[in-house]
């Protein structure tokens, strides 16, 4: 099976390499875990270090906030945005119906989760992405009263994504300490991976884990292991790791 790098410093070779291509993993955790860092990660590094297209799909926050942010990591997104390795699609201010600046993002025309597929798809084709982030899965279904409306529009996705061949990566947010890796209690089962991020925050060295939970068809890592977010970005630690060595 083909294995793509995730560009998190340390994954890989808990994952037999990377993540299994053309499939979906699902990066799971409470607020402030890192997962928005964790995806930008990897599709910075897809295309900076292996020249792989990949799309970011930002549903919560706003793409301008997000280029500020991770200059902090020496990520410059513009540069690479410029050179069609990286596409940013806006879905944060335009599902509330207000006008994005961006280049790609949905129509004002109100919120419409096919409109947003389609968009995705445009974007895709329009660089051969190989990598694609959702962040996040939840704020898909923002405007639906119904749980089974959102968990179609989840299971319509993933199923796009896997249908494109890109290898993907969908965000969920869930509450510390929830039984559960989806919101919606269907994304842990459309996807071949979930990867869980936590953080405890009490201590005062890194507290913060990340548990492989599942990755289909890969011998991967069954332990918790301490992560770390610095100002080179995300990496993964093993337990028996100096801890202040990276
Ligand atoms: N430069 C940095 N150095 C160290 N830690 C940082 C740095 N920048 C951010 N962080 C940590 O990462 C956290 C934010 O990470 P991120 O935005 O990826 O979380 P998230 O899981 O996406 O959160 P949310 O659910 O709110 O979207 C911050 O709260 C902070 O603890
Ligand atoms: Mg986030």
């Amino acid at each position: 099976m083909d294995r793509v790098k995730t560009g998190i410093t340390g994954l890989d070779e808990l994952i037999e390499g990377g993540f299994p291509a053309s499939r979906s993993v699902l990066i799971s955790g409470a607020c402030g875990t890192g997962k928005t860092i964790f995806g930008i990660q990897y599709i910075y590094k897809g295309a900076k270090d292996f020249n792989e297209p990949g799309v970011y799909v930002t549903l919560d926050e706003r793409p301008e906030l997000i280029r500020e942010d991770v200059l902090r990591f020496g990520w410059d997104l513009k540069k690479l945005e410029e050179k069609n390795l990286i596409n940013i699609v806006d879905g944060s201010i335009a599902k509330l119906g207000m006008p994005s600046e961006e280049e790609f993002s949905l129509p004002v025309t109100g919120y419409d989760v096919d409109k947003l597929l389609l968009e995705i798809m445009r974007v895709i084709k329009r660089i051969e992405a190989k990598r694609v982030v959702i962040d996040s899965v939840p704020a898909l279904g923002f405007n639906f009263e119904n749980t089974n409306d959102v968990r179609k529009a989840i299971l319509k996705v993933s199923y796009m994504l896997m249908r494109s061949g890109v290898t993907s990566i969908l965000v969920s947010e869930v509450q510390e300490g929830a039984n559960k890796f989806g919101k919606y209690g269907v994304e842990e089962y459309v996807v071949d991976g979930v990867i869980v991020l936590h953080y405890m925050g009490v201590g005062t060295q890194s507290n913060r884990t990340l548990h492989i939970r599942k990755m289909r068809a890969t011998k991967h890592s069954e332990d918790l292991h301490p992560m770390k977010i610095s100002e080179k970005g995300v990496s993964v630690h093993k337990i028996e790791d100096e801890y202040d060595e990276v």
